[in-house]
């Protein structure tokens, strides 16, 4: 097949991420994405006002960046994050994605958040449709059923109902006073605890995910501890928080891979960062495709390759 040379820039500022990347063909040139985590961990968690004016001053100087090394002219178009995020934060990506596509005389495209993170595996797999796609994520934990990478042929089996997965994970670190985002300090922890503790969680014969009666049973656990005066062995709560929390996740997929056959199951957003998620995960399906953990986070280059596959018109 033809190879035709496609070059995108492309903005992501959903929620506490200000990332720009140029990419070319499957290849990222350059990212930067400035992290806004410093600030909104004094809070615990994101305070929207703050990270929209955050977003408005940083992109900026990203862009100023680029535009002393590279000749943004020769870019074939322009992709942004339209949905799903913090309206303010999505809003200042998008107007700088039009304003930046005027200036040039570039095509401007919106793209899903969610579709970044699914394909954020693109870089190192190849898709095999249909697919089954598990996003979990700070605010999203959903099931995709996909028969091509174009958004008609994407549809949600299911997803969140109340607090998202990565929600948990912070909401419980921060209990625990282990720091933000929680995800990865939970993640450590677990790995030198034990998994004696039993925080189990009801099925439901669904693809959507509940775990906020989960987070209270955790939270609870631990404030009764707190009571008690009796020792918080935060590595054995750890290690049993993952053991029961991923249990959804792998019931459900597991539901799905036999009820629609897919060819490829993809993992993706933040959480798909956790070491044990990524080891339960690849072993449902021969062909499990997960990003590197640069991807898993918000960035700019899912984006991009995000729109190749949907704007490029043509496989890569
Ligand atoms: N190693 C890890 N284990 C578990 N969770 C992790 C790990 N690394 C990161 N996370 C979690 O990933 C989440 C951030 O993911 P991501 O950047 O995709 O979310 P978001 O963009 O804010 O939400 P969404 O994509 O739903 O809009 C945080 O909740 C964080 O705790
Ligand atoms: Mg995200």
């Amino acid at each position: 097949m033809e190879v035709i040379k496609i070059k995108i820039l492309a903005i992501e500022t959903s929620h506490d991420d200000t990332s720009v990347s140029l990419y070319e063909n499957k290849k990222i040139i350059k990212e930067y994405t400035i992290s806004q985590t410093k600030f909104h961990k004094n809070f615990g968690g994101t305070i929207p006002e703050y990270a929209s004016r955050h977003h408005a001053q940083t992109i900026i100087k990203i862009l100023n960046n680029f535009k002393n090394k590279y000749d943004l002219n020769d870019i074939d178009h322009i992709a942004f994050t339209r949905k799903p995020g913090l309206i303010g934060s999505l809003h200042v990506g998008r107007i700088f994605a039009k304003a930046l596509g005027y200036a040039l005389n570039k095509k401007v495209f919106p793209i899903n958040h969610i579709h970044g993170h699914i394909f954020a595996s693109a870089f190192n797999h190849n898709i095999i449709y249909p697919a089954i796609a598990l996003i979990v994520s700070g605010g999203h934990t959903q099931i995709w059923h996909l028969d091509s990478h174009y958004p008609k042929d994407i549809k949600l089996l299911g997803g969140t109902k109340d607090d998202a997965i990565g929600e948990v994970f912070d909401k419980v670190a921060r209990k625990l006073k282990l720091g933000f985002p929680g995800g990865p300090f939970i993640d450590g922890k677990a790995k030198k605890g034990e998994k004696i503790i039993d925080f189990s969680i009801k099925n439901d014969k669904t693809y959507d995910f509940s775990f906020s009666g989960f987070k209270t049973k955790v939270i609870n656990y631990i404030n009764s501890l707190e009571q008690k005066k009796e020792e918080i062995h935060i590595q054995n709560i750890c290690a049993s928080f993952q053991n029961h929390i991923f249990s959804p996740l792998i019931i459900k997929t597991k539901r799905a891979i036999k009820e629609y056959n897919p060819k490829s199951l993809i993992l993706g957003g933040g959480v798909s960062a956790n070491s044990e998620l990524r080891k339960k995960i690849s072993k449902l399906h021969p062909n499990t495709l997960i990003p590197e953990i640069k991807y898993t986070t918000d960035n700019a280059s899912m984006i991009a390759i995000t729109s190749h596959l949907q704007n490029g018109d043509y496989d890569i």
